[in-house]
């Protein structure tokens, strides 16, 4: 049987519908959805009310979980396998480590040597008002280069540092020394190429990548900013209104996303909760060498 499915956008994003992600899927469905992510970049699964086992397993059907040794603050205390998004304060009253997690566009850890590979990201609670995130294809942003463009960049690495961006720092928690050493910077290509499309995708992010390899700081900016805006043109976009039950799966290697500050996070009845598993995935750079971080 094949999956019914709708598009949420144009150029992204795709309804699945009629598929209950408590129970096993066959092969056939898992393979289909597969190629499904890889081609729309994101999943949108409506009305998942799913334990944290369920989820967990769900996950499984497409790879392993990955585990990111720095960041053990955002874990769930009995799930290791689940981050917590949430601006719910702690048990102790203290703010919630990850209330501003993902404020600028990026696809998940690449500031680790071997990305993830997808995120499935859902929905407890919502705010009133807002609490979305947005999405961006990022093969349409490498496709939107001028050939020129395109010949420039080819064969450029650059580096994806967690706690480089001062744009990041300013808004989420400092990261503890021990946290720092167990993401040390990485270089992956300005150009990856999906591995199992074969299309080639523009890897650059707002949020940890500063700095082409042989390159200055101040050279890279304007290119990087360049390079990104490319991505995120709005035509290459989708803004999702989360509903509690929503499971939205994303790839990291051709999507980007971004959780804009858009609800009241000063009132405190004003709750969004969300728990993320995480795809592991494996080297973005194929058979290339990369250089020596600059
Ligand atoms: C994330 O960046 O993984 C979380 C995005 C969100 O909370 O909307």
């Amino acid at each position: 049987m094949s999956v019914e499915h709708r598009p949420l956008a144009w150029n992204i994003g795709e309804e699945i519908l009629g598929l209950d992600l408590s129970k096993p899927l066959d092969a056939a469905t898992v393979a289909e959805l597969r190629d499904l992510l890889n081609n729309r970049c994101i999943l949108l699964f409506r009305d998942q009310f799913i334990s944290p086992e369920e989820h967990i397993a769900f996950t499984r059907q497409f790879g392993e979980t990955m585990h990111t040794p720095a960041l053990e603050r955002m874990l769930h205390p009995d799930y290791p396998q689940i981050w917590q998004v949430t601006n719910v304060r702690q048990k102790d009253g203290t703010e919630s480590f990850s209330r501003n997690t993902g404020r600028l566009w990026h696809s998940d850890q690449t500031y680790m040597p071997e990305p993830a590979k997808g995120s499935l990201l859902h929905c407890k609670e919502i705010p009133s008002v807002g609490g979305d995130t947005m999405f961006a294809n990022a093969y349409l942003g490498y496709e939107a280069l001028s050939d020129v463009m395109k010949e420039m960049i080819a064969g450029l690495w650059a580096v994806h540092d967690l706690n480089e961006v001062e744009e990041r720092r300013s808004r989420v928690p400092p990261l503890t020394p021990e946290e720092i050493a167990k993401t040390p910077p990485v270089t992956h290509p300005l150009v990856i190429t999906h591995p199992e499309t074969g299309r080639k995708i523009l890897y650059v992010s707002q949020q940890v990548t500063c700095q082409i390899v042989g390159m200055s700081k101040e050279e890279s900016k304007p290119l990087l900013d360049f390079l990104h805006s490319r991505i995120v043109l709005a035509e290459h976009t989708y803004r999702h209104q989360w509903r509690p039950g929503d499971l939205v799966f994303w790839d990291n290697w051709c999507a980007q996303h971004f959780a804009p500050m858009d609800y009241n996070q000063a009132d405190r009845n004003e709750r969004r909760v969300m728990w993320r598993t995480t795809l592991a995935g494996g080297p973005v750079d194929g058979d290339k060498t990369a250089p020596a971080a600059a």
